[in-house]
């Protein structure tokens, strides 16, 4: 607990740091959504969570979305029940849904297209920090989607 200087370890920056509210998930984008909607969800999204302070990551190829949404918890409840209610997606799957005192991850994203690595990394990340068997599962087999050349298109939000 303390370390050689006889500090607390990380009880002080954990004091530090904000209440998030982290939901993540999977889904399947419905019939006639091409790339011109989802820069348009884009675009909205970055307008919209700079606003309610929400930061992440959402990344569309193939057909499938992931998004990775963190901040203040009443605003990522409000954001999960409109995505529950969107007609441009459906089949959604949660990975992760959680409410804890921890930094961001995803601090300071802007909307950009980024290159295939900056995908894996986004998954990879979210790899390492779930520890539910069927994330993990679902998370694997989209690493696989993107080894394989299928997942394409990422924006951040
Ligand atoms: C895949 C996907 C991701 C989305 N991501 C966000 C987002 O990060 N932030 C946001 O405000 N809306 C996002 N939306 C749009 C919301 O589902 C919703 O349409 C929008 O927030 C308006 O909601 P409201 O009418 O309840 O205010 C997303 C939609 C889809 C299909």
């Amino acid at each position: 607990m303390f370390d050689e200087f006889g500090f607390p370890g990380d009880v002080h920056l954990l004091e530090a740091a904000p209440i998030l509210a982290t939901f993540v998930y999977c889904s399947r984008a419905a019939e006639g959504v091409d790339d011109a909607a989802v820069d348009h969800i884009i675009e909205w999204s970055q307008r919209r969570n700079t606003s309610r302070d929400i930061t992440g990551v959402l990344v569309f190829g193939s057909g499938v979305f992931f998004q990775w949404i963190e901040g203040p918890p009443v605003q990522v409840e409000k954001l999960i029940a409109s995505l529950h209610g969107d007609s441009r997606h459906h089949d959604v799957v949660a990975l992760d849904r959680s409410v804890e005192k921890r930094d961001r991850l995803y601090p300071d994203w802007q909307m950009e297209r980024v290159g295939a690595e900056d995908i894996r990394t986004v998954l990879q990340d979210a790899l390492e920090s779930s520890e539910d068997k069927s994330s993990i599962a679902a998370l694997q087999r989209i690493l696989q989607h993107l080894d394989s050349g299928s997942l394409a298109t990422i924006g951040r939000v």
